[in-house]
């Protein structure tokens, strides 16, 4: 009986979105892995001369006579994962190519194929295994791998990676944005060992609009034969054996009384997927996530959405967060501000951070890199924009955190930018129908003194409008906040994505003393009355949980290369703006809700 629901079910067509057509190796946290992280040689070349002098030979000179102009292993060491502007003084502001090297060890097995798994490298990244050039990649927040199962010998292997954070008006992001372009292998790098036919990628979530029924799909790396693969979940005594396409694709569908994840009770269930010779296992939570009106449902029920804006940097030593240790911290400030919503801006951030979100029950925004002006004309610079948006929707896709896919932050209202980012939210919705599409816009109609209206033509393709503003700090005075009203063209929901101000912690003042914490506790009580008149809002997230380095941000004694609109120092010290916004979410949370959703 079950078997023939299955099949209706696929007879059905209840098409579940495509794979991602990414080769990317799904839940490699899952699957058999070598570590290749710790103390890498490396080789700054301002002029790039190492292609010429083809440093990814990685040679030495044979004899006396023999001219070899570079040396790794005499060369400069720096760590993996890790930026190396933060490792090396001299590196800080260092833009332009690095070499790393490393000498490692491998025992080849039979029946095993093996990739090389980079967790991110920013941002122009070419490799070499033994001389032989594997592959290269572009984009500095997405993983990437691939397959170096002929390359790799058996015993001593020599792996060389050249990294370059040049900027360039044609990549994502393009020349300008007001984070630091950290530099480097930034996340970690693994050798992954999977049988010859393996499992590349699979679906498990509930039915949209459904909370009783999972469905989902399986893709094998390559053709199967009619072989069955079986979804269990052990803990819901579920076990749904399906078949394969020849293709290596199935999608399935099974009834299912699962407890429903959400931010009060972050459930998750491990799930096996299994057939053909490979299993994975992966802890999966199981929501409903969608709009109705200017209301965003979870599992069916009205949420405001209480967050914060941050980017990935590291606490205490700054430079790029990779650890779970920097990301719990963050997450944990986050979580005491009060919040059950984080915007992790403006780059998709490290798996274990959206691991992380899934068990603390913090609902997650995830956007790609196309901040302010880029070259909307460029079909290359779109490319490169969808395959950042499938690579962080292939690498997160099963995390229940992530409700929201951010397709860009404050882009200019023009003709081509708004065709660039209509077929990028047409692209993502085609690989993830399942999730809420969304875009901070920052553009708003003034004519009408005392009202901002939101028209901008983006929010026809977005499920949920995000708006930036900075009243208060940019413009005008935090107390023209109480006589602002806000409208948008769209009856659709409102996140506040950004409002802030700048303060240095233990700098104190009245509250007119721009960068005092008295200024931006003052900016935050205005801010929080005024959007809580806001018919449509659905949530917020205030810029930002903590101070981060920025090369737009010279102000001496002051900023010293930081944006100090931080809730949080960048030495884990808290401004009364945080209690400000601690009290709101509090009470929020306590059932005094603003204008409408469950707190
Ligand atoms: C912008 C932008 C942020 C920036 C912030 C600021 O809105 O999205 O990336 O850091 O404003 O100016 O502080």
């Amino acid at each position: 009986m079950k078997r023939l629901f299955i099949c209706l079910w696929l007879l059905g067509g209840f098409a579940w979105a495509q794979p991602p057509a990414a080769n990317l190796i799904a839940n490699v946290s899952g699957r058999t892995t070598i570590s290749l992280d710790g103390t890498w040689n490396t080789i700054v070349d301002p002029y790039e001369i190492g292609l010429g002098s083809r440093f990814y030979l990685n040679a030495k000179p044979k004899d006396k006579t023999q001219l070899v102009e570079y040396d790794f292993d005499a060369s400069e060491k720096l760590h993996v994962p890790g930026d190396w502007n933060t490792q090396r003084e001299y590196l800080l502001f260092y833009e332009g190519p690095v070499w790393y090297q490393r000498s490692f060890s491998y025992h080849k097995r039979t029946n095993t194929r093996t990739f090389i798994y980079f967790g991110a490298a920013n941002y122009q990244t070419r490799v070499w295994i033994n001389g032989k050039k594997i592959g290269e990649h572009i984009g500095g927040f997405t993983p990437f791998n691939f397959e170096v199962s002929e390359e790799v010998a058996e015993g001593d292997n020599s792996i060389v990676v050249e990294v370059s954070n040049t900027r360039s008006k044609d990549a994502v992001p393009a020349l300008s944005t007001d984070w630091w372009n950290y530099g480097g292998l930034t996340r970690s790098v693994e050798l992954v060992e999977l049988p010859d036919t393996f499992i590349q990628d699979y679906s498990v979530q509930l039915a949209k609009g459904r909370q009783d029924e999972v469905v989902g799909w399986v893709q094998f790396n390559a053709n199967t034969g009619q072989h069955e693969v079986t979804i269990e979940i052990p803990e819901a005594h579920i076990k749904q054996a399906t078949q394969l396409t020849a293709a290596g694709y199935a999608s399935f569908g099974f009834p299912a009384k699962l407890t429903l994840w959400s931010p009060e009770n972050p459930k998750l269930y491990r799930v096996i997927i299994s057939g053909d010779g490979d299993s994975v296992t992966d802890d999966i939570g199981f929501r409903s996530i969608e709009t109705r009106g200017t209301q965003i449902l979870l599992n069916g029920k009205p949420i405001f959405l209480r967050g914060v804006s941050m980017h990935e940097e590291a606490p205490f030593r700054g430079g790029r967060a990779f650890s779970e240790e920097d990301d719990r911290t963050l997450l944990g400030w986050a979580r005491d501000v009060g919040c059950n919503f984080v915007r992790l801006t403006h780059y998709p951030h490290n798996e274990s951070m959206i691991r992380l979100a899934d068990h603390m029950g913090l609902l997650v925004w995830s956007e790609v890199p196309v901040y302010w002006g880029i070259a909307w004309e460029n079909p290359s610079t779109l490319e490169n924009a969808e395959e950042q948006m499938r690579d962080m929707i292939a690498r997160d896709h099963n995390r229940a955190a992530v409700i929201l896919w951010s397709l860009s932050n404050e882009t200019p209202i023009e003709p081509g930018r708004t065709e660039f980012l209509k077929t990028l939210a047409a692209y993502a919705r085609q690989l993830d129908s399942s999730r809420l599409i969304t875009s901070a816009m920052n553009h708003t109609d003034s004519s009408v003194p005392g009202i901002r209206s939101l028209n901008d033509p983006l929010g026809e393709y977005l499920d949920v409008l995000g708006l930036n503003e900075y009243l208060g700090w940019y413009e005008g005075r935090p107390e023209d906040a109480d006589r602002m009203q806000w409208k948008t063209a769209f009856e659709k929901p409102l996140i506040i994505s950004e409002f802030g101000a700048g303060a240095v912690y233990g700098k104190h003042g009245d509250s007119d003393t721009r960068f005092s914490e008295e200024y931006q506790a003052n900016l935050f009580e205005h801010q929080i009355n005024m959007l809580n008149r806001i018919p449509s809002l659905a949530g917020m997230s205030p810029w930002v949980l903590m101070d981060f380095r920025s090369p737009r941000r010279p102000l001496p004694g002051i900023q010293d290369f930081h944006n100090r609109k931080g809730l949080i120092s960048d030495r884990g010290q808290r401004k009364q703006a945080f209690y400000v916004l601690q009290k709101y979410y509090r009470k929020m949370a306590e059932g005094s809700s603003p204008s409408q959703g469950e707190p």
